[in-house]
């Protein structure tokens, strides 16, 4: 028998907004992971939608009834974060080969400046392989539908926040 093991993920992002990708990769991992933690990056270099206590309030809503799963946000290097929470696994979700070279890259700094922290991919379900929030971003702000892509909360704020969008 293997040695039982315990996994406490973090599953990192920027997450502006929440997909239903994102949704379903969280439920994947919170089904393998004992304890998953969703965490935000607090990017100040960037120029976000919604603020970081926007997002850390959507992602509690749409996954308020999974047992296992935490949400928080954090600054600076991944790996520091993960040292603080002690956690032993990366979550990252790949959606096309499109992501892979990228996400290769991070995967193998991440293990480099923390061996102990491995990174774990896990593939999104094919009917969310073209969503991404850039696109919903884009698509909303134009005048499109969104609705299928989006947790309800979501489809909410954005409504609130960009009042052209349907
Ligand atoms: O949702 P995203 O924008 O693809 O997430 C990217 C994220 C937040 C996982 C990545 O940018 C990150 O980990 N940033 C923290 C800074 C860091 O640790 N950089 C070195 C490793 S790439």
């Amino acid at each position: 028998m293997p040695d039982a093991r315990t996994l406490i993920a973090i599953y990192p992002g920027s997450f502006d907004p929440l997909t239903n990708g994102h949704l379903d990769i969280i439920h994947r991992a919170a089904n393998l992971a004992d304890h998953l933690t969703i965490a935000i990056l607090n990017n100040s270099a960037k120029q976000p939608l919604f603020s970081v206590g926007e997002r850390l309030s959507m992602i509690r809503e749409s996954t308020s009834k999974i047992a296992n799963v935490e949400v928080d946000s954090f600054s600076g290097l991944l790996v520091d974060y993960a040292a603080r929470r002690s956690a032993n696994g990366i979550i990252r979700g790949i959606r096309a080969i499109s992501d892979y070279e990228i996400e290769l890259q991070m995967a193998l700094i991440n293990r480099r400046l923390r061996p102990e922290t491995e990174t774990l991919f896990l593939m999104a379900g094919e009917e969310f392989s073209f969503i991404s929030s850039r696109m919903i971003k884009e698509i909303i702000t134009l005048g499109g539908d969104v609705s299928a892509f989006v947790p309800p909360v979501v489809l909410k704020r954005l409504r609130e926040k960009l009042p052209a969008s349907r």
